[in-house]
């Protein structure tokens, strides 16, 4: 989704918001632009399309400043052209502003100007809300000053934004404010950063603040202070230092960030388990939840809400809980949850799971949960993030950061504390101490299993190298597997574009058989464990009509030899702990597929890494 980087301070800030805009590609996107301020100039260059295509504008085109801000926009109100594209400009060319997020009241806001003779440049929500300031600055009764017009438009927006805006009366300065949207304040020597994320600040600062809603911001030289939008109170904030290396945030030595990220599951999981296993009393050890095990000890019932992969990560916890913990689990999109009359009350738990901890939907579902009385609980992957910050309490994966577009390692973390916390519960609710030390034994052997998965690397290049030519791709699972099929074809949707659909196998009769023939590949998710001979007999009636098999499978045999294409053979492992394995072949598969299709891997169309709007 867009995303803003701004700099202010002693270096020339060309290099520093171009290399920060790349640093942000990752968040999807369609344009990008940037403005700069030179004493009381103010220039500025935007373009459809990469970057890279900005960058070679602007090194043909020399611009120039002190400050600068930049931004990535991905598209929603107005065609993604140049036009569109941020930073945009008051009717008098002298205040410039890259927004994130949606102005909901843009239409009648946008009719008043109009109404007073202002003319607008492009269809975006966002030209309203610079417009406004404009107004207000320019012909309102000389009251305000521009931060002042800033704080006084941003209290007439409906909506979500994180902003930041400099106007060339005021050199050396800029303000940022934040509602709904993320915004990272980068403090460092006589330097400032603003970004949506602190990927492109880490390289001059680890000192951050992260911006909550309602906070305003202004720098003016090497000063700045916080308000609050609709206040002059001056608001007081601590500096958090940032964990996160240069190396984590670049794909190295491979082709793609999604490639580096399937790699890194060899210690992502394990770092995701690290020092929360107790095997001797068969628990785990969930330091940041500690405090509310009465709570959920005591619950009627658990919610589990989430988008995406994340959902998916909720449907195998949902199988998890109810087997450990013995309470009913509730998954729910949270685009639906948001605005269903749930049941919720005290009795209510809600676990919010998010990689990025700023997906809108979700926050709303949280937000919803909080005011109905329920305790709410976070994943989260990203430390700082407003999701870990609004939830009562949580749990990190520890994933390291995800840049890839598709979700990887954030999802297979995900399961692996879902599998803590279902044991946690599990043994207090009185799950044998053998049971627990079981599930714990198959959790420490992980990293040889992924070890083991990625030598298999090859054999699934062939499956993709005979199939990738399919136009659609199905997968079937049952039980706990029947979230690895989803998750499995949301993986191959988004990078290869190749339709694909993860079904229940026993429900494939009830429809999905229909599509099958001979140019149709199915993906079966068949463990040898109660399910399996139930899903042989699927696997048999997709042969019977032609269907191209792969079957994924912790134990070959005769049978299924003789019945698949092709047998992609993971480690044995605990029922629970074969989710995780299945789905890294799942990922190099959709991976593999989408290189043979020759698609753009990391940045696949249309997609955003973290949807930050409704
Ligand atoms: C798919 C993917 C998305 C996200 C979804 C939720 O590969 O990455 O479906 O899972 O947008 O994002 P988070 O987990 O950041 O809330």
């Amino acid at each position: 989704m867009c995303g803003i980087v701004s700099y202010i301070g002693d270096q020339d800030p060309v290099p520093i918001l171009i290399k920060g805009l790349r640093r942000l590609e990752y968040r999807g996107y369609d344009s990008a632009g940037i403005a700069l301020l030179d004493g009381s100039i103010l220039s500025s260059v935007k373009k459809a399309g990469k970057v890279s295509e900005l960058s070679d504008q602007i090194s043909s085109n020399t611009i120039k400043g002190s400050c600068g801000i930049a931004h990535t926009r991905w598209a929603t109100h107005g065609i993604p052209n140049d036009v569109n594209a941020h930073p945009h400009l008051d009717k008098t060319g002298k205040i410039a502003l890259v927004h994130n997020g949606i102005i909901e009241n843009y239409d009648a806001i946008k009719k008043t100007l109009e109404s007073r003779g202002v003319i607008f440049k492009s269809e975006t929500d966002s030209e309203v809300l610079v417009q406004l300031i404009s107004e207000l600055y320019y012909n309102g009764d000389g009251k305000l000053d521009f931060k002042d017009s800033v704080k006084a438009a941003l209290q007439e927006v409906v909506g979500a934004y994180g902003i930041v805006a400099m106007c060339s009366d005021e050199p050396n300065t800029l303000v940022a404010a934040r509602m709904g949207s993320p915004l990272v304040f980068g403090v460092g020597d006589n330097e400032f950063l603003f970004a949506s994320d602190a990927s492109p600040i880490i390289e001059f600062t680890r000192n951050v603040i992260y911006l909550d809603d309602g906070e305003f911001v202004i720098v003016k030289g090497s000063e700045y202070s916080i308000s609050n939008i609709n206040s002059k109170e001056i608001v007081t904030k601590t500096l958090t230092k940032i964990d996160l290396t240069i190396e984590e945030i670049e794909k190295g030595e491979f082709p793609h960030f999604m490639l580096k990220e399937i790699h890194d599951q060899k210690h992502s999981i394990s770092d995701t388990l690290r020092g929360r296993l107790n095997l001797d009393d068969g628990t785990s050890m969930l330091g940041g939840i500690n405090d509310h095990i009465p709570s959920i000890l005591s619950a009627s019932r658990i919610y589990i809400t989430a988008c995406g992969t994340s959902w998916h990560a909720g449907l195998i916890g949902k199988h998890l809980i109810e087997e450990y913990a013995r309470v009913p689990v509730h998954v729910e999109y949270a685009s639906e949850f948001r605005y269903r009359n749930a049941i919720i009350d005290a009795n209510t738990i809600l676990i919010a799971i998010s990689q990025s901890g700023e997906t809108a939907d979700t926050l709303a579902a949280i937000k919803k949960s909080k005011e109905a009385g329920a305790l709410t609980l976070g994943i989260c992957n990203v430390v700082g993030s407003t999701i870990s910050r609004e939830t009562d309490a949580g749990i990190f994966t520890h994933a390291g950061p995800e840049i890839g577009v598709a979700s990887t390692k954030a999802f297979t973390a995900q399961v692996t504390v879902l599998i803590m916390l279902a044991l946690k519960i599990g043994r207090k609710k009185g799950v044998s101490l053998y049971r627990g030390k079981d599930l714990i034994k198959s959790l420490k052997n992980i990293d040889l299993n992924v070890t083991d998965i990625l030598k298999g690397i090859n054999k699934i290049k062939e499956v993709a190298k005979s199939t990738f030519k399919a136009n659609n791709y199905l997968y079937l699972g049952r039980g706990v597997n029947f979230p690895v099929a989803l998750e499995g074809a949301l993986k191959l949707k988004e990078i290869s574009y190749i339709h694909a659909e993860g079904y229940p196998a026993a429900e494939m009769k009830h429809g999905p058989i229909a599509l099958i023939d001979k140019d149709m590949p199915v993906v079966f998710i068949a463990p040898q464990d109660d399910t399996f001979t139930k899903i042989l007999s699927n696997i048999e009636e997709v042969k019977a009509r032609g269907g191209i098999i792969i079957t994924i499978t912790d134990k070959e045999n005769d049978a299924l030899s003789s019945l698949s294409d092709f047998v992609l053979v993971t480690p044995k492992t605990h029922k629970y702990v074969f989710p995780i394995n299945s789905s890294i072949i799942l990922q190099i598969l959709a991976y593999e597929l989408a290189v043979c299709r020759g698609c753009d891997i990391d940045q696949p169309r249309n997609l955003a890494k973290s949807v930050t709007v409704e």
